[in-house]
């Protein structure tokens, strides 16, 4: 975990905010408190992680160079966010990010703990799916949230992750992406990231919630199960388009870039300004205008997609011109991901 906590990581943001310039072992003592045989063992701690230091005994230590794989201190070093990401966990491998998540809520982690893995053995996806989560091929994270807010604002917090993974997408790689109501993002009619929204609630309290986002990141056709190929997409062929190389410091950007937008967003919610939100539902609305399918609580029926309400949920006009608002379930849109 990288945090305030964490000595290793202070050593890093000190020795880096100051860089080029050396930092004498004396000094960093003093200003950590701690002993200098400790700087030295965390010294020793960066450079096994691939930080390069140099280590010069008169002159105390300056920083050079940070690994070029993504850890948690790269995640979180001069994060420009608030809330998010003042905790971060990297890990190789886990289960999964939300349920890696919900144990470190048990535990009384705060309010914007950040989880990444390179890989999940057991990813999961909305309404019981499995999530794929090949290593390296995508990026699954999740966020612990401790919102103030009443159970039905949950919804806008979900809107408000796909609102965020649909800047950073476009930020980070130049790809262009829409959302399917209410944690789908598609382009080019496939999906391209999926949300995942657990809770922990009470009758008119949260008492946490996860918002797990699964980005697909360099996976090829190749990579794809028959079954998905024509309705799932990656950053990938956005990428090649641009000359771009795929590499770890481009998932790092994209992993920061999200978690820098979603912290604006749960700031905005957090203080009612729900509007900014719903707004950017509406323009990035790859639901909005278009024919529907929707399941809920084992009802099918079909309408067209009008409006989303202040809650975030979505407004339905049925054949006989009644508004239906839908707040659960699953919802289908004609001609995207294989519904035609
Ligand atoms: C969906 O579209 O069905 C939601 C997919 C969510 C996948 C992400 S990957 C990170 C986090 N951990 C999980 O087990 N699932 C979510």
């Amino acid at each position: 975990m990288s945090n305030m906590a964490d000595m290793t990581y202070n050593i890093m943001k000190v020795l880096r905010d100051r860089a080029p310039a050396n930092v004498s072992g004396e000094e960093l003592s003093r200003m950590l408190g701690v002993s200098r045989t400790a700087v030295w063992k965390h010294m020793k701690q960066l450079t096994a992680m691939g930080y390069l230091i140099n280590a010069a005994s008169r002159n105390g230590y300056s920083f050079v160079s940070a690994p070029e794989e993504i850890n948690g201190f790269e995640i979180a070093y001069n994060l420009d966010a608030e809330i998010i990401g003042r905790n971060v966990e990297y890990l190789e491998a886990v289960d999964s990010t939300n349920e890696h998540a919900k144990r470190l809520a048990a535990e009384g982690a705060e309010d914007g703990t950040v989880i990444v893995s390179g890989t999940q053995t057991a990813g999961r996806g909305r309404l019981g799916r499995t999530w794929e989560s090949a290593e390296g091929k995508g990026i699954y994270l999740s966020i612990l949230l401790k919102p103030d807010v009443p159970p039905r604002n949950m919804q806008l917090i979900t809107v408000a992750a796909a609102a965020a993974a649909i800047s950073a997408i476009e930020k980070t790689t130049g790809l262009s992406a829409l959302v399917k109501w209410p944690n789908d993002i598609v382009a080019d009619g496939k999906k391209l990231c999926g949300i995942l929204t657990e809770m922990n609630t009470e009758l008119d309290r949260v008492n946490y919630m996860i918002i797990g986002a699964g980005i697909n990141f360099s996976q090829e056709l190749t990579d794809v199960p028959e079954e998905l190929k024509d309705k799932a997409i990656s950053v990938n062929p956005a990428m090649y388009a641009r000359n771009a190389v795929f590499n770890d410091s481009i998932r790092l950007e994209l992993v920061r870039s999200f978690l820098i937008e979603m912290d604006r967003n749960y700031i905005a919610v957090l203080e009612g300004r729900n509007g900014e939100i719903l707004d950017c539902l509406r323009k990035r609305s790859a639901t909005i205008g278009r024919e529907v399918r929707i399941i809920s609580r084992g009802i099918e029926f079909t309408g067209t997609a009008v409006d989303v309400t202040e809650d975030a949920g979505l407004v339905v006009r049925l054949g006989d011109g009644t508004l239906k608002e839908i707040n659960s379930g699953e919802v289908s849109v004609r001609g995207l991901l294989g519904y035609c």
